[in-house]
């Protein structure tokens, strides 16, 4: 995606061939800047304290991760601890553990000496085939918002197409593109009259600062809603369709995302607007089946609650306290929707049923 007129992607090698950079999402939308990381631990840092998010880049940057871990020391004991402690990050999206499983395969059986390009070029792969999912998942999701624009009465056919997203699953979470975002930004490159409910996504605001951001970049005709707005839109008939991301898909279709997507499920169940989750393959997590019961769930820092960070009349970027001193807060950071409120999974291979009969028929047994 373009920023300024400049193609982006959120993470690379930079030109020395040995260290990465990445957009630092901590100073968006006031500030777009970059940071170089190093080392293991820089890129272990950097994941955990969220400078980059999103499901497919942790798992991205945990690749280029074991890769500066290896540059430092190429043995079998360097890379056994660089993979937990990347691992160790994020608990919750799996596209982590797949990403570091996928290089530790390639490089494990090499010699010390062949380790570290080895992991350059399944890393810089990985990202490469990120973004041709993400794509490809724009265009089965464009298909479906122009077959539901096309269904609607003829008397709201003037109307813009209203689509509804949580927290941020576009292109600042992926490589490029994004996984929900992508059929809006196909969409709105189409033609399509498109128009974007962007929940803002509490406590760390990922569709406030991010998807907004994203969107107006694009141009994309977009309005930031407060979370509890969407139950009341859908029941007004001004939401035609959600889409969200997803940190992990379980065999059978449970899909766990950013806290408030169940909400978002329900009253989308409740209103028959149909309820879409877009998806890499990396996404799916075919060991486990119950979402509820066996995703682990993030519990981020109470501080996330009871502050919120801004940008001030001077320009500063500043966290300012919203309770009262001695409330405690929790955090958990994500929710799992089960299989049956989602309408279809839109992956890169197409859209399916939330089943494992449906994934099952596009993956085999993969
Ligand atoms: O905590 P975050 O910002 O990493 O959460 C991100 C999400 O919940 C996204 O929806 C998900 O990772 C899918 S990104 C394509």
């Amino acid at each position: 995606m373009k920023i300024d007129g400049k193609a982006w992607r959120t993470i690379w090698l930079e030109p020395d061939g040995c260290s990465i950079g990445v957009i630092d999402q901590t100073l968006l939308p006031h500030r777009f800047t970059t940071r170089t990381l190093r080392s293991c631990e820089e890129a272990a840092d950097a994941i955990r304290t969220m400078v980059v998010r999103g499901a497919p880049l942790i798992g991205v940057t945990g690749a280029y991760g074991l890769m500066l871990a290896l540059q430092a020391d190429p043995s079998d004991a360097s890379l056994a601890s660089a993979f937990e402690q990347l691992n160790a990050t994020r608990p919750t999206a799996v596209n982590l553990r797949w990403a570091l499983e996928r290089v530790r395969t390639v490089v494990a059986p090499l010699p010390p000496g062949e380790r570290v390009a080895a992991a350059r070029a399944e890393a810089a792969a990985i990202a490469d085939e990120d973004v041709a999912m993400c794509e490809a998942i724009g265009e089965h999701g464009l298909a479906i918002f122009q077959r539901l624009a096309a269904s609607r009465p003829p008397e709201r056919q003037g109307e813009p197409f209203n689509v509804l997203t949580h927290c941020n699953a576009g292109w600042l979470a992926t490589v490029d593109w994004g996984t929900a975002l992508a059929p809006i930004y196909k969409a709105h490159r189409s033609g399509l009259n498109i128009h974007v409910w962007v929940d803002e996504t509490r406590p760390r605001n990922q569709g406030a600062s991010l998807t907004a951001y994203e969107l107006g970049r694009e141009g994309v005709p977009h309005t930031v809603i407060v979370d509890n707005a969407g139950g009341h839109l859908m029941q007004h008939g001004q939401v035609d369709a959600v889409i969200v991301g997803t940190d992990r898909t379980t065999r059978r279709g449970d899909v766990c995302n950013k806290i408030g997507t169940y909400l978002k499920a329900l009253a989308a169940h409740d209103n028959a607007v149909p309820f879409y989750v877009a998806l890499p393959a990396s996404t799916i997590d075919w060991q486990i089946d119950d979402g509820i019961a066996e995703i682990p769930i993030e519990a981020r820092s109470a501080s996330e609650v009871t502050h919120i960070q801004g940008r001030s009349p001077e320009g500063t970027i500043t966290s300012v306290q919203l309770t009262p001193d001695g409330s405690p807060g929790f955090n958990p950071a994500f929710d799992v929707t089960p299989a049956r409120l989602v309408t279809a999974l839109i992956t890169e291979r197409g859209a399916v049923e939330a089943s494992e009969a449906g994934l099952r028929g596009l993956y085999g047994h993969a």
